[in-house]
């Protein structure tokens, strides 16, 4: 089946938006399978700058069709405003957007609790979560308290279940709110959010199945990273969802034999938006300098984004979990006149060297980076379209990646247009049957 599944290897922001923009060109179908409006995928083209939060990147490519998968947590009113904003810059969605009759659903009560359960963790124990609603979302899935999209569009149904969850949340949201004002808040958006979230339902699922027993092109576009899974993260400074590959069939209902490729996207440093462990971090001048040079501020909340040095640990465990078959290679262009660029190889704990990203939170906090140094590089041209077109060093320092990463970097992004970018197998990124 021609299928890539996009995914982050790192924390997030890896410019997974720029690929799917990129890639996107070839597809028929760009389908979110996991997260909610905590993503932040940025585009840009023509000199436009556009920041997706639910609705797939593919959005933005003419004529393309688009899916949100039962394996996102849809919040119906920032959706409508993401509809809303793209229509106003002229972005055509009716007819060519669908979201799961399955997804689960974000009400106001579960931006309650995340800001909620974070003030009361506090310190060194709080996640620096969005304060989208997100973890409390997925925890009513799991709970079997949620309430789907098909739920909250049938007039009979979603009061019950609505009076079901205020019941048990009574407590937590009179603490900041008040029961009645949320319910009345809810019932009322519920009135004109209902008609206007009715034509964008589906059932998923067979609609994808269908396609891809078709032929038809489909990109899975994942939101966050690796080491933000719940499961494969840096637990428990994670999301509450799984970024990983194998997520797509429970977040869209698509079976395993249905994915042609995994491709992974690596920033050519590392970045971190949120509390946790980081063990390449740079809190010194040369931090500063990645964030300023590489814009890195968070999409969704502006936050400053932690930055360090690239971490061979964290990409290698990705690699490995997400049975990722291609690389791409992102913001290469951020490190020119850094010198020398630094590697994390190893980390040495306890006077022992380790090779693999631990799962031991107090481990981790031990760990120390072990680094190799490669030469810096200058300037390099936003015209650059082969290999050969970029400065030696770059190459060595892509090289050595390779190396350490046991893959190649089929793609290598140099500027946030999705022309700045070189390609460089001539082999499909499609995977079998492409
Ligand atoms: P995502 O969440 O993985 O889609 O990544 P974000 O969009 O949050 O963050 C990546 C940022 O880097 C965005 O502002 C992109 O426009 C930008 N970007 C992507 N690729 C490149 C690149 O190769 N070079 C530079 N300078 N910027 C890039
Ligand atoms: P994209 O798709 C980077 C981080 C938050 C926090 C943790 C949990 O743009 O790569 P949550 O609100 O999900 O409960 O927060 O996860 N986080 C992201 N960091 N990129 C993202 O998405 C993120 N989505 C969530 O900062 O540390
Ligand atoms: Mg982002």
């Amino acid at each position: 089946m021609p299928s890539i599944v996009i995914v982050g290897t790192q924390w997030g922001d890896e410019g997974k938006g720029k690929i799917v923009h990129l890639l996107g060109k070839e597809a028929d179908l760009i389908v979110r399978y996991q997260g909610g409006p905590n993503a932040g995928h940025t585009v840009v083209f023509d000199g436009k700058k556009f920041v997706l939060h639910l609705i797939p990147a593919g959005i933005l490519i003419p004529g393309k069709t688009c899916v949100i998968g039962n394996g996102v947590v849809v919040d119906p009113l920032s959706f409508a405003e993401e509809v809303r904003l793209l229509e106003r810059r002229k972005i055509r969605i009716r007819g060519r957007l669908f979201i799961s009759e399955q997804a689960h659903l974000i009400f106001p009560y579960h931006k309650i609790l995340d800001v909620a359960r974070e003030e009361a963790r506090g310190g060194s124990e709080k996640i620096g979560t969005t304060r989208k609603g997100i973890g409390p979302a997925y925890a009513d899935k799991v709970e079997r308290v949620g309430i789907r999209l098909i739920d909250y569009l049938e007039p009979e149904t979603f009061p019950k279940l609505l009076e079901q969850n205020l019941a048990l949340k009574r407590g937590a949201i009179n603490r900041t709110s008040s029961v009645g004002k949320i319910r009345k808040e809810i019932l009322r958006q519920a009135g004109s959010l209902r008609p206007f979230l009715k034509p964008f339902a589906r059932d998923a699922s067979r609609f994808l199945n269908q396609a891809l027993d078709r032929g038809r092109k489909v990109i899975f576009e994942s939101a966050q990273g690796t080491l933000l899974d719940i499961d494969f993260g840096t637990y428990p400074y994670v999301t509450s969802s799984n970024p990983i590959a194998g997520a797509v069939g429970a977040g869209c209902g698509v079976g395993p034999g249905k994915i042609g490729s995994v491709l992974g996207i690596v920033k050519a440093y590392t970045t971190r938006v949120g509390e946790g462990p980081f063990p390449t971090e740079l809190t010194d001048a040369m931090g500063e300098f990645l964030r300023a040079s590489g814009k890195e501020f968070g999409a969704t909340t502006g936050r400053a984004r932690r930055c360090g040095w690239f971490d061979a640990l964290v990409v290698r465990r990705a690699i490995q979990v997400n049975g990722i078959s291609d690389l791409a290679l992102t913001k290469l262009d951020v490190l020119a006149g850094v010198d020398p660029i630094r590697v994390c190889v190893g980390y040495r704990y306890g006077g022992r060297r380790l090779d693999h990203f631990p799962n031991s939170r107090r481990v981790l906090d031990g760990c120390e980076p072990v680094y190799a140094d490669m030469p810096g590089f200058g300037d390099i041209s936003k015209e650059a379209r082969r290999f050969e077109d970029l400065p030696g060093n770059a190459r060595k320092y892509i090289r050595f990646l390779e190396k350490i990463l046991g893959l190649k970097f089929s793609l290598i992004s140099l500027g946030r247009s999705r022309d700045e970018t070189i390609r460089r197998s001539a082999r499909s990124l499609w995977g079998r049957g492409a």
